[in-house]
């Protein structure tokens, strides 16, 4: 019955970017950042003479829920970061299909729907992806430099937010391999090995994810996790006659309509849209990379990559500049 019903709406709200698969119970939404999705959730048979009660609330990573939309018959409400940004699609009396527009880093994640009409109640929870990219995070400071809080800070500088757990698993099983251990949102602490080695966890140990548990987020100190997902403006190279220092390279970009590039921005071009350069380029945290997605010589020759150049005094003017254009 779910299969035809979140099928049908599907294609009802074809105008709507969104991709749903049914496994089970479960409903799973895949999507980009910036679209507008449906979350489909009905009750299936009579409805209520007074109306059906739709709660609509996000599973957070300790489990807790917070509230996203409750309606009473007219009466609705969102919360938090999804006021004005969610509404119920009411294709008839049953429908409690949810939509979110705009949808940004920090919504995908399992929403819960709940009917209550007395008679029939039901629970359905959906699965909302959002396809990005991992990457691996430290700051100028050097390695094993952030606490928590410093990690969610460094990403949300980066134009991302700190990897979950299955964000991370799933870049590991597209063979990401990184000997440093990093923050993911729920407090623990691990790293992705694909080619198991002495100094990352042992040779006899299998390829996985290595963990160092929930670690005391004020005291410990790691490098972390970054997740973004597909840009809403323009990433690109600017082609100019000479190399530039660090605060030459902000103001080039400026000058163009546009900003330094941050380390999300790279990747997302990197890896959303096969973004390949083979030029260095300061980027907004005074790191320098270059974006190869077709490996060759003298390019990263053994694999696709964003490199990193490191962490260059900012007064050489030894390298180009990358710059992203918001959209208007
Ligand atoms: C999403 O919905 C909003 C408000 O309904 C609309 O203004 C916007 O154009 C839509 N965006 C897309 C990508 O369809």
């Amino acid at each position: 019955m779910i299969t035809l019903f979140s099928f049908a709406l599907v294609v009802c709200a074809s105008s709507l970017h969104a991709e749903a698969q049914d496994s089970g119970s479960r409903t799973k939404v895949y999507a980009n950042r910036g679209d507008n999705i449906t979350l489909p959730c009905r009750l299936e048979g009579q409805s209520s003479l007074f109306g059906n009660r739709i709660k609509w609330a996000k599973l957070e990573d300790d489990s807790s829920e917070t509230n996203v939309l409750i309606s009473m018959g007219p009466h609705k409400k969102t919360y938090g970061n999804f006021q004005n940004r969610v509404y119920l699609l009411e294709v008839d009396d049953n429908d409690a299909t949810l939509v979110i527009t705009d949808l940004e880093l920090n919504d995908y994640g399992t929403y819960i729907c709940e009917i209550i009409n007395g008679m029939n109640d039901k629970i359905v929870e959906v699965d909302l992806e959002l396809q990005g990219v991992v990457f691996p995070y430290s700051p100028r400071l050097g390695r094993y430099n952030l606490n928590f809080q410093d990690a969610e800070t460094a990403c949300l500088e980066q134009d991302a937010v700190v990897a979950s757990f299955e964000q991370l698993y799933g870049e590991w099983r597209n063979g990401m391999d990184w000997c440093n251990a990093g923050w993911l949102n729920d407090g623990t602490v691990k790293y992705p090995i694909t080619k198991p080695r002495e100094p990352c966890g042992g040779m006899r140990t299998s390829a996985g994810l290595r963990n160092y548990g929930r670690r005391d987020k004020s005291n410990s100190r790691y490098d972390v996790f970054c997740f973004t997902a597909s840009l809403k403006g323009r990433f690109y190279y600017l082609i100019q006659p000479k190399k530039l220092n660090f605060d030459e390279a902000v103001n080039t970009c400026k000058r163009d309509g546009a900003e330094i590039a941050k380390v999300g921005h790279i990747y997302a071009a990197w890896k959303l849209q096969g973004y390949d350069r083979c030029d260095a380029g300061w980027l907004a945290d005074g790191s320098v990379r270059y974006p190869i997605s077709r490996p060759r010589k003298n390019c990263s020759p053994t694999e696709a990559a964003v490199r990193f150049v490191g962490f260059p005094d900012k007064k050489q003017k030894l390298y180009g500049v990358y710059c992203y254009k918001p959209q208007p």
